[in-house]
């Protein structure tokens, strides 16, 4: 063989050889579907050690004439791989784009996520049944104020300063003087006597009291009282009992036993204490009702004269009852809620039940 066909056979070899790199090159490139393979390709086939450089490298030792073919040759391969990255890169972009699309994509034919619904507070429920209930019986609702004096919290209920009757009562004290939280809801009573004097009353006054207690599961710093007041000519105890009985009827229905306890309160002259038969026990007697068979629900009486002339009523010529019941202790014995403390901790856990 001649030199010159020496070198025709080795230049025909050498572009085979680059035809095949560049032909499974590009075939590669056309499989590849995202940026990080792609530059893994560009490394391989263009960086420093890609097939293509190897070959543009053993130039040096090539014969002179198939140097400038050969280099021609390479770097039409290598301008080949560039055009074609660069279209890759286009449509790679294109892809990915697509995907994180689809990614995003909402079905507007799911069913959307349901909203939780809020729902009102058992205390809440029973306000509104207590209230509810006296409406009909034509009391009206009056709004009392939770921040009171000294005055009306005690001494215009008939316990003047040191009255050892004020001990069952243990009262927050604010940095002014003389200014309380309400212990109970029946300092209302003046508030609404004041104002409607000497018109006949009936009223029911619900709202939040506070006491400086030890918090357990029976008593709790703050909770809801409902007081109930009515004044007018000839009221006597046997209507405070017919309308207590008649509440408790209409709220636990008409089965319910009650019975009415002598008690003491200086408000009040008589004074009792109403219990209903024990919701759990049916009466038998069980720890709940402390194997009594009865429940304590309120405090009752009728008004005391100097709490009538405190409001503005001549008590030779009015007379009226009052009673404060608890809505919490009412719920409880309903629901059969063994700690008070559930009701202001605002577990919904617990809250959701009603
Ligand atoms: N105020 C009393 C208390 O908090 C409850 C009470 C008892 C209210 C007798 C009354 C009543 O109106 O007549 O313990």
């Amino acid at each position: 063989m001649s030199d010159d066909e020496q070198v025709s056979v080795q230049k025909d070899r050498i572009q085979q050889k680059l035809n095949e790199i560049r032909n499974q090159g590009l075939a590669l490139l056309e499989e590849i579907q995202d940026e990080e393979s792609l530059q893994e390709w560009h490394r391989s086939h263009l960086g420093r050690k890609a097939a293509v450089m190897d070959i543009m490298r053993e130039m040096s030792s090539m014969p002179g004439e198939l140097r400038p073919i050969i280099g021609k040759y390479a770097n039409g391969v290598k301008q080949s791989f560039e055009k074609a990255l660069q279209e890759r890169a286009e449509a790679i972009k294109k892809i990915e784009l697509e995907r994180s699309l689809k990614k995003e994509q909402i079905d507007v034919t799911l069913p959307g996520r349901r909203p939780s619904r809020g729902r009102l507070h058992p205390e809440t429920q029973a306000l509104r049944e207590i209230s509810q209930i006296f409406v009909e019986m034509g009391f009206q609702i009056y709004r009392s104020p939770d921040v009171e004096t000294d005055e009306y919290n005690f001494e215009l209920l008939n316990m003047p300063p040191h009255h050892p009757a004020r001990d069952m009562w243990d009262t927050f004290y604010t940095t002014k003087e003389n200014v309380i939280l309400r212990t109970h809801t029946s300092p209302g009573q003046i508030h609404v006597m004041r104002q409607f004097a000497p018109e006949p009353i009936r009223a029911i006054l619900p709202g939040m009291c506070y006491r400086y207690e030890q918090i357990t599961a029976r008593s709790e710093i703050q909770f809801n009282q409902v007081e109930l007041i009515a004044v007018g000519k000839n009221i006597t105890f046997g209507d405070l009992k017919g309308t207590l009985q008649d509440f408790v009827n209409r709220l636990f229905g008409r089965e319910v036993r009650t019975r009415l306890r002598p008690n003491h309160f200086p408000f009040t002259e008589p004074s009792a204490e109403m219990d209903v038969e024990c919701f759990i026990c049916g009466g038998q007697g069980c720890p709940v009702c402390k194997k009594s068979g009865w429940l304590e629900i309120l405090g009752c009486g009728m008004m005391h004269p100097t709490v009538l002339k405190n409001g503005g009523y001549d008590p030779e010529v009015y007379s009226g009852f009052a009673a404060g019941l608890g809505p919490e202790r009412i719920n409880m014995l309903r629901h059969k809620i063994e700690d008070i403390r559930y009701f202001w901790s605002n577990d919904v856990r617990f809250l959701e039940q009603f």
